[in-house]
């Protein structure tokens, strides 16, 4: 392990084998944590190579079980987002291509920070199972299409402990290190076609462009050395993503998009983000030979209900108490406290910062600060304008669900901050910033 680290230390490549050594230490727990955070924050220094970067991954990946999708329907597609604040995209997205004919097998992580997490959003579904073991897992989709489970403890098992440890030493924001960390889990999980959208601003890891940029870059790289066929798109996450930030009512969210309601503003952005992300997957894996062509494909899903009946399908296979379709909010306790935010001024929304909504719904409960921490999963924010907007002062643009009076307050002065106004004409970043 010295000679791994000493490497590392001094910017040299490293042999197969020692990344093996490394991984196999790191999921078997054979060397001192404190070696372990030493090549970590070596590797943040002194970045490894792409071609170091792909035999980590692929050793990562091999430290626990593998799992096996073949005898199932091909094109297998897994999806996957870098994280952001009101981001339910996978609920939208995911029924849409198993409707159109894909095999979608996913599994997801919790939030932690200000990015929710799809566990918990589909965990705030009374019923809804997120502990499908993978044998599980792969009955459901060779009956369904679709299925989707919380992270095996057993997959990528290098993974987690490393995770741990660069969360607790400073070295989580190392695009090698994110690079290794995601792919390995997806390689583990069987994936023949990755779609990712990595995410870039305020509400996300990749603060800038350029971050985000390179980070898809280098996912798309050492995904296809990997064996992976990946597809990346860079999409704006400076303001929130639709309306509700929030478990329970970005369940709902997703399900108005599928359900075909009549949407407000912000969720008619996020409808189109996702009819996007589809259109593009289909062309990519091949299920149509132009992205004009999908996103017909797509249109006549939406509109002869295969999607939403698809998304049915699969919450009530997966045992939760679908009521919330016929009866919506109804179907769920009546928020405790409401509150709303008021534009201070006339003018045009100029910032709606997705990090502040983010940290406020974390602190109303809706997120965790640590791992152990419960969700609350009725509170929320919602979002009525969006950046470029015209306002008058006085006029709504937040709402907010809370526990209490006095957490409402707290998060009605927060969202406050979140929000700037300009006096001039604000142009709005656009929803595809790139497509890798
Ligand atoms: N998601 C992961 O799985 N790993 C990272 O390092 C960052 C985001």
């Amino acid at each position: 392990m010295l000679s791994i680290i000493e490497a590392r230390r001094d910017g040299r490549e490293h042999s197969a084998g020692e990344l093996s050594f490394l991984a196999e230490a790191a999921a078997k727990g054979t060397v001192p944590d404190y070696q372990l955070a030493a090549w970590l924050m070596a590797a943040y220094l002194k970045p490894p190579s792409e071609q170091d970067t792909a035999l980590l991954t692929t050793a990562m990946a091999e430290t626990g079980d593998r799992i096996d999708l073949s005898g199932l329907p091909k094109p297998w597609v897994d999806k996957h987002s870098t994280g952001g604040v009101g981001d339910k995209t996978s609920l939208v997205v995911l029924p849409i291509l198993a409707a159109c004919g894909l095999t979608v097998v996913k599994m997801s992580g919790r939030g932690l920070g200000i990015t929710g997490g799809t566990v918990d959003k589909l965990e705030s579904i009374p019923g809804f199972r997120m502990d499908l073991t993978p044998q599980e897992m792969k009955a459901q989709a060779a009956r369904i299409g679709i299925a989707i489970t919380g992270q095996s403890p057993n997959l990528a098992p290098a993974d987690k402990a490393l995770y741990a440890l660069r969360d607790a030493t400073a070295t989580t924001e190392s695009i090698p290190l994110i690079t290794s960390s995601i792919l390995s889990k997806k390689i583990a999980g069987g994936a023949e076609f990755l779609s990712l959208d990595v995410k870039s601003g305020s509400g996300a890891f990749m603060k800038s462009f350029d971050q985000a940029r390179e980070l898809a870059v280098w996912l798309k790289a050492i995904g296809e050395q990997c064996g992976l066929k990946v597809h990346a798109a860079i999409t704006d996450m400076d303001q929130p993503l639709g309306s509700a930030v929030g478990n329970v009512y970005e369940v709902l969210e997703a399900w108005s998009v599928l359900n075909c309601d009549e949407l407000s503003p912000p969720v008619e952005r996020f409808r189109t983000l996702c009819v996007n992300l589809c259109s593009q997957t289909l062309h990519f894996v091949g299920l149509a030979d132009s992205e004009v062509r999908a996103a017909i494909l797509v249109a006549d899903c939406l509109a002869s209900d295969a999607a939403k009946d698809k998304f049915r399908e699969w919450f009530e296979a997966q045992g939760a108490d679908c009521s919330f379709m016929e009866r919506g909010e109804g179907a769920f306790a009546s928020p405790r406290a409401v509150q709303d935010v008021l534009a201070e001024k006339d003018g045009y929304i100029g910032r709606l910062r997705a990090d502040v909504v983010g940290e406020t719904v974390v602190d109303l409960g809706g997120g965790r600060k640590r791992k152990e921490d419960p969700i609350d999963p009725l509170v929320a924010a919602f979002v009525h304008k969006m950046v470029g907007d015209e306002v008058q002062e006085g006029e709504k643009v937040m709402t907010v669900y809370a526990a209490s009076d006095a957490s409402a307050n707290d998060a009605t002065t927060r969202l406050a901050e979140a929000v700037e106004i300009s006096r001039s004409v604000i142009q709005p970043n656009r929803l595809i910033l790139e497509v890798i």
